[in-house]
């Protein structure tokens, strides 16, 4: 078994993975999205628990799942035991037992997937769905993806994330990972939500002073569920002082593309009429993560079938 392989048992944090396994699950991504087929002739057992809503990871999980031809239990969190105290390790403990090959997880919890890769009584291979604030790897993938086909290349490329940085999985996710892509990155939206670990990834600008100079301009959602004390900001004030609207579209180099992972809130972070506006490229990331989470489970289940023959 290759080091890829077996470091793909989990896909948890960018920051576990190689550039080179990146690059790999992007154009794996690519060619899925040209149609290549895959399909399954043991049906290995995928369960999709999300303890946070979900739409577009938890739907195009579900998607890619489906076109890999993979056997999908469903998991309700509602429903489930977890209601009479299970505790997330219990809950996945017990998939294991019963064979499940992989577990996709959201849960508010930063981190939460550390103690059960660790555990050598689960089995089941985890893919990590967002934690909490902390890491957001498939979305990583599928806006570097995103990026990949416009550009070719992410060396050089001016990137600036802009918004709720402190509460934003995506940001972290992404900052780690451009970087060591050779991506120039600028940080930008309100000062109260942006810790000094950005400052070791990027500067520190206005969408004023950065938005006509970006290769990629990476909108982040308000993210109002994890703000302690209530918005700091009116809708309209936000929208003013940090939001993408029509005069600072206008100054966007020609080449440039506006990405947001969504759900977006329209009229603050990007004005409504700019949601799929020739610049944007919000609509494509939705469908590039369905290529991208094929391409995640694949490499967690080719990494399981080479541990499955070693062992034998
Ligand atoms: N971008 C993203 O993670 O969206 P959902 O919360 O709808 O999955």
């Amino acid at each position: 078994m290759s080091e890829n392989q077996q470091a793909l048992n989990h896909v948890v944090s960018m920051e576990d993975l190689t550039v080179d396994q990146v690059m790999k699950l992007i154009k794996r991504g690519i060619e899925f999205k040209n149609g290549v087929q895959l399909p399954y002739e043991n049906k290995p057992i995928v369960s999709n628990l999300f303890f946070e809503d979900s739409t577009r990871t938890h739907k195009s999980f579900e998607v890619a799942e489906i076109k890999l031809g993979l056997e999908r239990l469903d998991f309700d969190v509602k429903t489930s035991s977890v209601n009479k105290g299970e505790t997330l390790y219990d809950t996945i403990l017990t998939l294991s037992a019963l064979g499940v090959d992989v577990c996709v997880i959201r849960h508010p919890e930063v981190d939460y997937y550390r103690e059960l890769i660790a555990s050598p009584s689960i089995t089941t291979s985890i893919i990590n769905g967002g934690d909490g604030s902390g890491q957001h790897p498939s979305q990583s993938l599928l806006d570097l993806m995103t990026i990949y086909e416009e550009f070719g290349h992410f060396e050089g490329l001016k990137v600036a994330i802009a918004g709720d940085l402190d509460h934003s999985r995506v940001a972290k996710s992404n900052m780690q990972i451009l970087k060591r892509l050779g991506a120039e990155l600028f940080f930008a939206g309100p000062e109260e939500w942006r810790s000094q670990e950005f400052a070791d990834y990027g500067q520190f600008v206005t969408i004023d002073e950065i938005v006509d100079q970006v290769d990629v301009l990476m909108l982040l959602r308000v993210q109002h569920e994890r703000h302690e004390s209530g918005a700091v900001f009116s809708k309209e004030d936000y929208h003013a002082q940090h939001g993408l609207n029509q005069e600072r579209y206008n100054r966007l180099k020609e080449t440039a593309i506006i990405m947001h992972p969504a759900p977006v809130n329209r009229d603050v972070e990007i004005a409504d009429h700019l949601v799929e506006a020739p610049k944007s490229r919000i609509v494509q990331q939705m469908t590039n993560g369905v290529f991208v989470r094929m391409a995640i489970l694949e490499s967690v289940l080719a990494s399981r079938n080479a541990n499955e023959n070693t062992r034998r």
